[in-house]
């Protein structure tokens, strides 16, 4: 347990806000550490009657004794960063790398227009443009911004360090499998690899100090923005089966379709997966609604779980079955 990586499993919105929040909760990690792109992918939390968007901090920050860090592969949007922290009350446990990349308002206009969000149908967050920018050595660091000054640390140092003393690290990866630019359908992808092995690029951890991957997997696939999506169902079957959903970040509606196995198959080879966290069983079963453990489940819902086990012989250890934080089967010992 000391390291695990949290990744999405198809196109992002697979739900891992949810799950990494749980983790954070349930196994009291002492960093919770966020790679990934940038503010382009929006996590939501529900606790409660609380609901949460975040797209800069871990979505980890729930456990109020937890260090939420920013690795320095993410670009970091500083207006969205101290909204969250002064939203969140976490100023004093929010660190930044010295090195994020830094998005200001030219790339926020290059994402706003023209062909990232008219073909790509980019987020419009500045995300495509500052790593454009800091692939051209031309970005602008943490380390220059004046406001982010009380946050800087050195982040693969702490997590290197943590994890040495046995401590528990927990990694949060953005967007999703099939989002990568290097195994994704390009160019309908973002802009960086968002596998695990990126993932933990980003934030400065080695393969060999990673204990466990977790991929996160919906219960049906869906995807906004452009690009292939195999066996889409129509906008009106997606309302007809109670699998509307719309963007976190943008607003918009997703597309949908039934769980893919043959992806998900790829997933787990491409992230070398050793846990899956399957997410909105509910949704394919109403009457597992809040369910917390597995025989309570309909069978229809258990032979579902099992066939994903034997498909991709790799466990399903966290079940979803609700939007709460609490709404889960945990299967871990
Ligand atoms: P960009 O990352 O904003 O450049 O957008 C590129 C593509 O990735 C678009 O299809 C976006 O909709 C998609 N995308 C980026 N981030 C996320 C995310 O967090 N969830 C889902 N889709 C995303
Ligand atoms: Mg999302």
């Amino acid at each position: 347990m000391p390291s695990t990586v949290v990744v999405g499993g198809f196109f992002g919105d697979e739900g891992k806000g949810k799950i990494i929040s749980y983790l954070a909760q349930k196994d009291n990690p002492e960093i919770v550490v966020r790679g990934g792109a940038g503010p382009n992918a929006g996590h939501t939390i529900e606790d409660g009657d609380k609901k949460y968007k975040v797209r800069m901090l871990p979505s980890g920050f729930l456990n109020k004794k937890a260090r939420l860090m920013v690795g320095p592969g993410v670009v970091v949007n500083p207006d969205v960063l101290h909204k969250e922290i002064s939203e969140f009350d976490c100023s004093s446990r929010t660190f930044v790398d010295f090195n994020c990349g830094i998005i200001e308002a030219s790339h926020l206009e290059a994402d706003s227009a023209g062909r990232l969000k008219e073909k790509i149908g980019s987020t419009g967050s500045g995300t495509g443009p500052a790593n454009a920018d800091r692939a051209m050595r031309t970005l602008k660091m943490a380390k220059e911004i004046d406001s982010l000054k009380k946050y800087l640390i050195d982040v693969p140092g702490e997590i290197n360090t943590a994890l040495e003393n046995d401590k528990t690290v927990l990694v949060e990866g953005t967007q999703g499998t099939f989002l990568s630019l290097w195994h994704g359908g390009y160019p309908f992808v973002t802009s960086k690899d968002v596998t695990a092995s990126g993932i933990c690029a980003d934030i400065g951890l080695g393969p060999k100090n990673v204990d466990d991957v977790m991929v996160v997997f919906k219960s049906y696939v869906t995807r906004v923005g452009e690009g292939v999506l195999e066996n889409e169902i129509s906008a009106q079957e997606t309302a007809s089966r109670g699998w509307s959903e719309v963007g976190t970040v943008t607003g918009r509606q997703r597309r949908a379709a039934e769980f893919n196995f043959s992806l998900a198959k790829r997933a787990i080879l491409l992230n070398s997966a050793t846990q899956i966290a399957l997410t909105k069983l509910d949704v394919l079963f109403p009457e597992c609604a809040h369910v917390q453990s597995f025989e309570k489940l309909s069978e229809a819902a258990k032979s579902f779980v099992t066939k994903i086990e034997d498909e991709l012989n790799v466990p399903v250890l966290l079940i979803g079955t609700g939007a709460g934080v609490g709404d889960i089967i945990d299967l871990r010992t």
